[in-house]
């Protein structure tokens, strides 16, 4: 006789959202005072992207945006997060703001509210003003300042109407893909760069939320989304587990290390001393780092799995961040990353739902008593609609709701997780990859950028609707 089937019901508050960031959904790249962002240039530099492709259009969020709100509306999501391109805002990264560009996020913020959608606002999601890079970017300290300045111009405008905050979305790649291995805006491969600019994103989240904090009602809450890597060491040889130490501090511990506990661990500083002597951590800077948070933001995909090399490791490496001859992890360039086992996503990321309980438990020990919220989870597949216009994607039915159950399962555990945010609500511009790798539950057709909920968006809706995962689709 087959089990009954318990249903996977979550708590009532519980916030069902989807995920976007400004430069893969906006276009309008020119209007209304916007100038380059640090991706603007990347997208533009030959041989940067998959086929040259640059986010100028993307999916027109900018002009659509109505309809895309009444679209999540209709899926019956009680949450949206999305990103502000910091230079709408302030176009050359620093000085006065730019109304109309704030009037843009003060539409779309009335319009979710008007539909009874949650916006969670992240203040930087990898789109540094060009003219900030031009000045040394995250590696230089002003730029930590700049960002300070511009949280309070955004809290300022939006404050009054937006609860939940995020300073950054995933400083690791802002800091590793960007200026070490060069996948990413700006294409920098400057091993000792990508720890300044750690740094810096440390204090930018610092400084942000304490400027935040000074101009926004106190029920305002503050937090940071970390793409926390769950690393498995190949075997419990002492080597292997040592690999494993050594990219843990460089993925988790360099962020969460200074934010939630007020230092860099031990471990990072001692391995890195070769590259660096983080004499740009000045006085005060981790107390200004350490201020508390009111939840924090995990994004997951995929675990990763790493073993010691006896030899210094040089070329690609299968570390799943794409493809560069240089490393995005300073001073482990004797760590070999394998291919976890199991099924694929397009992105060639093994599925592994237990790598988010993992992760959930993690930092419900790393922060006691810190509200979690996953502020991305998701998958890419090669979505394609069949002869009556639907798309039917299956796998991401099964990633959702192998995800979400394991969700839930770490709620039942004692984590406090408060919500969900599926990337993404649609497809979109997914930054070195192009426009080839759909992430969505909603279907762009890029020729016409017709917007087509996928059966997974469906899905997803019925579990928005009830608290409960719908039943998975059968084929
Ligand atoms: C995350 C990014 C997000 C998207 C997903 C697939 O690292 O934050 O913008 O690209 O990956």
């Amino acid at each position: 006789m087959p089990e009954p089937v318990t249903p996977v019901t979550f708590p009532p508050a519980f916030l069902w959202g989807a995920a976007t960031s400004a430069y893969q959904i906006e276009g309008a790249v020119r209007e209304d005072g916007r100038t380059p962002s640090i991706w603007d240039t990347f997208s533009h530099t030959p041989g940067k992207t998959a086929g040259g492709q640059t986010g100028d259009v993307a999916v027109d969020h900018y002009h659509r945006y109505r309809d895309d709100v009444a679209l999540m509306a209709d899926l019956g999501l009680n949450a949206y997060r999305f990103s502000v391109s910091w230079s709408r805002v302030q176009p050359t990264g620093r000085g006065p703001a730019v109304q109309v560009g704030l009037d843009f996020y003060r539409r779309l913020v009335d319009e979710l509210l008007a539909h009874g959608i949650k916006p969670a606002v992240t203040l930087y999601h990898w789109d540094l003003p060009q003219e900030l890079e031009d000045a040394g970017g995250w590696p230089e300290r002003d730029t930590a300042l700049r960002f300070a300045e511009y949280a309070q111009i955004v809290g300022e405008a939006l404050g009054d109407r937006v609860e939940n905050w995020i300073t950054l979305n995933e400083p690791w790649c802002s800091a590793f893909l960007g200026y070490g291995s060069g996948v990413h805006a700006p294409g920098r491969t400057e091993p000792a760069a990508t720890l300044r600019a750690a740094h810096h994103l440390n204090l930018a989240h610092g400084l942000g939320a304490t400027a935040l904090r000074s101009v926004m009602p106190a029920r305002n809450q503050v937090a940071v989304s970390l793409n926390s890597s769950v690393v498995r060491p190949l075997s419990q040889e002492p080597a292997d587990l040592a690999a494993a130490r050594r990219i843990d501090d460089l993925a988790n511990g360099v962020f969460h290390g200074p934010m939630l506990h007020g230092a860099y661990p031990e471990s990072l500083l001692a391995a890195t001393a070769q590259l660096t002597d983080w004499s740009y951590v000045r006085d005060g800077d981790l107390d200004t780092i350490h201020v508390p948070l009111d939840a924090l933001g995990l994004n997951y995909y995929t675990p990763a799995l790493v073993s010691a090399a006896s030899e210094r490791l040089t070329g690609p490496r299968a570390d799943g961040h794409g493809a560069s001859e240089h490393s995005p992890w300073p001073g482990a360039d004797d760590v070999l990353f394998h291919q976890t086992p199991g099924e694929r996503t397009e992105m060639g990321w093994t599925i592994d739902p237990s790598g988010l309980h993992e992760l959930i438990m993690r930092y419900t020990r790393e922060a006691p008593g810190l509200p979690l919220y996953i502020t991305e989870n998701g998958a890419a597949y090669d979505d394609k609609p069949d002869a009556d216009g639907q798309v039917h994607d299956p796998e991401r039915i099964a990633y959702l709701h192998g995800h979400l159950a394991a969700v839930r399962r770490a709620i039942t555990d004692g984590a406090d997780v408060r919500g969900y945010y599926l990337w993404s609500l649609m497809d979109n511009f997914e930054w070195a990859y192009g426009y080839d790798k759909r992430f969505g539950a909603v279907y762009v057709d890029y020729a016409t950028l017709e917007r087509t909920p996928k059966s997974s968006a469906r899905w997803y809706s019925g579990a928005a609707r009830t608290g409960v995962l719908p039943a998975v689709e059968t084929a």
